[in-house]
C-alpha cells in the first residue's frame, strides 16, 4: 500500500493556485532564484519524512529559519537567565529587520527579529568567530540528521549588502549588550543564514523541536526546557509583524526565511516545511503560508485545537491469575493520571501486580513521579509490585523540577523489583 500522506501532499501543492509576491532582492543572490520552485515536507517524530513537489531535492538557504536553532544553542551554552539579560521575548510588531531595541532595557525585543538573532549568535560559545559558526553548523547538522554546509555564494552576496545588519550590531554594541566585535558577529550571523537545506532537512529539524528536543534516533539534542522556550518564542514572534494573525489563523508555531523556506512545529505531532521563493509584504513565503493554512484546514493541525490525548493506552489483563498493567506510549501528566485510575481500581491485597512499561517510549518528569507514587501506594495496599522496565523509563528522569510531589518523599525511596519481561515478572 502507498501511504496516502504523500499523495495528499502532492494534491495540496496542485491545488495552491496562482502565486503572488516577489522574491527577496535585498540579498543580490536571492534575486536570481527561480520564483516558481515549490516543495513541501512533513516529518513525524519517529523519523518518517514525506515530501512532495518538483523542488523536493532543491537546496536553498535557511536564512531566518536558523534563528530559533541558534537561540536554542545560546541558551544551552549560557543558561536562560543570561540570554534573557541580552534578548527579550516580546513580540515586536515590527518588521524582521527593524532597528528596534527596547527603550527601557536596551535589549533587542526578541530573538526572531534580526537584532535579537545577531545578539543570540554572539552568545554561542566558541573560541573565535569561525569556531562559533562551526559549532552552529554542527548543531544544525545534528538536528537535520546529515552534514549541512554553507552556500558561499549567498553568504558573500549577503555580506556585501549587510549594511543594515551591521548598523544593528553596532547599535547593540553601543548599549553594552554585545560582547563580541560587531562586524565579526554579522559575518558569523550571515554565514549561519547561508546554511543550505532542503525541505526534508527543515521538516526533520522541526520534528526534533516537536519531539521536545529529541531526534528520531533518541539523541536528546536539546533539553526539554530549552526546547519549550524556543517554541514559545517561535509561536509569539516567529512570523514577525504577522505573528498574531498567523497564530490565530494557521495555529502552527513557525519560522520563515527570505529564501522562501517556511518551517512549522506542532509539538508532539509533526514537523512541517515548505519552500516557495515569492514572499508577501512581511517577508514570508506566499505559497508557504497557503500550504500551512491548508494543512490546518484539512488535517486540523492547529496548536489550540485541543484534542483529547490519544498518545498512550493503559490496559489491565491477567496472566496466570496475576494482574498485569500494560502501559503503551508517551507519558505526561494526563496519561499518567489515567494509569493512576487503573491502579486505584486494583483491589487491596497481597497479590502481585505487574506494571509493564516495555512499550512506553518515554515519561516526562511529572509522569514518572506520578507513576512512582502510584506504585508506592499499590505497595501500601499490600501488593508485591513487579516492574518490567527494559528502557529505564522510571530510572531516567531527574528529580526536583516541576514536581507535583517531591522526589524521595514521593515514593519513599522504595525501589520496586524489576524484571526483563512480563513472563519472568509473573513467575516472580
Ligand atoms: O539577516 C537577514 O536579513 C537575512 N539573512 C535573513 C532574514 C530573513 O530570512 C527574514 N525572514 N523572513
Amino acid at each position: 500500500m502507498q501511504t496516502p500522506i504523500a499523495d495528499y501532499l502532492e494534491l495540496l501543492l496542485e491545488s495552491l493556485g496562482e502565486d503572488g509576491g516577489e522574491v527577496a532582492s535585498y540579498i543580490p543572490e536571492l534575486a536570481n532564484a527561480d520564483p516558481d520552485r515549490l516543495a513541501v515536507a512533513m516529518a513525524t517524530l519517529d523519523g518518517e519524512v514525506y515530501v512532495a513537489g518538483e523542488a523536493a531535492d532543491a537546496e536553498f538557504t535557511i536564512q531566518s529559519i536558523s534563528k530559533p536553532f541558534t537561540y536554542a544553542l545560546a541558551i544551552a551554552d549560557q543558561g536562560l537567565g543570561a540570554v534573557l539579560e541580552h534578548i527579550d521575548v516580546e513580540p515586536s510588531g515590527d518588521a524582521f529587520n527593524e532597528i528596534s531595541l527596547d527603550p527601557d532595557t536596551g535589549r533587542p525585543r526578541n530573538p526572531m527579529i534580526n537584532a535579537g538573532a545577531i545578539a543570540a549568535h554572539a552568545l554561542v560559545h566558541g573560541d573565535d568567530a569561525d569556531a562559533r559558526v562551526e559549532r552552529i553548523v554542527d548543531f544544525y547538522s545534528r538536528l537535520a540528521g546529515r552534514r549541512l554546509s554553507i552556500a558561499e555564494d549567498v553568504f558573500e552576496s549577503e555580506l556585501s549588502a549587510a549594511d543594515r545588519n551591521m548598523a544593528l550590531a553596532y547599535m547593540i554594541r553601543s548599549v553594552g549588550t554585545l560582547d563580541c566585535d560587531p562586524a565579526d558577529t554579522v559575518r558569523g550571523y550571515t554565514r549561519q543564514c547561508s546554511v543550505s537545506v532542503t525541505v526534508s532537512d527543515l521538516a526533520r529539524m522541526a520534528s526534533v523541536l516537536a519531539a521536545g528536543g529529541r531526534t528520531p534516533d533518541r539523541d536528546q539534542v536539546l533539553e526539554p526546557a530549552v526546547n519549550r522556550q524556543v517554541l514559545s518564542v517561535m509561536a509569539t514572534c516567529g512570523m514577525y509583524n504577522s505573528a498574531g494573525d498567523w497564530l490565530a489563523s494557521v495555529g502552527i508555531p513557525a519560522k520563515s526565511g527570505v529564501a522562501g523556506g517556511l518551517m512549522g512545529v506542532l509539538p508532539g505531532q509533526v514537523g512541517i516545511a515548505a519552500f516557495s521563493p515569492r514572499l508577501d509584504a512581511h517577508g514570508n513565503s506566499t505559497r508557504g503560508r497557503r500550504i500551512f493554512e491548508r494543512m490546518n484546514h484539512d488535517m486540523g493541525l492547529h496548536l489550540m485545537a485541543s484534542t483529547e490525548s490519544a498518545h498512550s493506552v493503559s490496559r489491565r489483563r491477567e496472566v496466570d491469575g496475576i494482574a498485569v498493567h500494560e502501559i503503551v506510549g508517551d507519558l505526561h501528566f494526563v496519561e499518567a493520571e489515567r494509569v493512576l485510575r487503573e491502579f486505584a481500581a486494583e483491589p487491596a491485597g497481597e497479590t502481585p501486580v505487574v506494571v509493564d512499561l516495555d512499550r512506553v517510549h518515554r515519561a516526562n518528569d511529572i509522569a514518572r513521579r506520578i507513576l512512582l507514587e502510584g506504585i508506592r501506594r499499590l505497595r501500601l495496599d499490600g501488593h508485591d509490585v513487579r516492574i518490567v522496565d527494559p528502557w529505564g523509563v522510571l530510572g531516567s528522569a531527574e528529580t526536583g523540577t516541576g514536581e507535583l510531589v517531591r522526589g524521595e518523599q514521593a515514593h519513599g525511596g522504595y525501589v520496586p523489583a524489576s524484571f526483563p519481561d512480563v513472563a519472568s515478572a509473573v513467575r516472580g
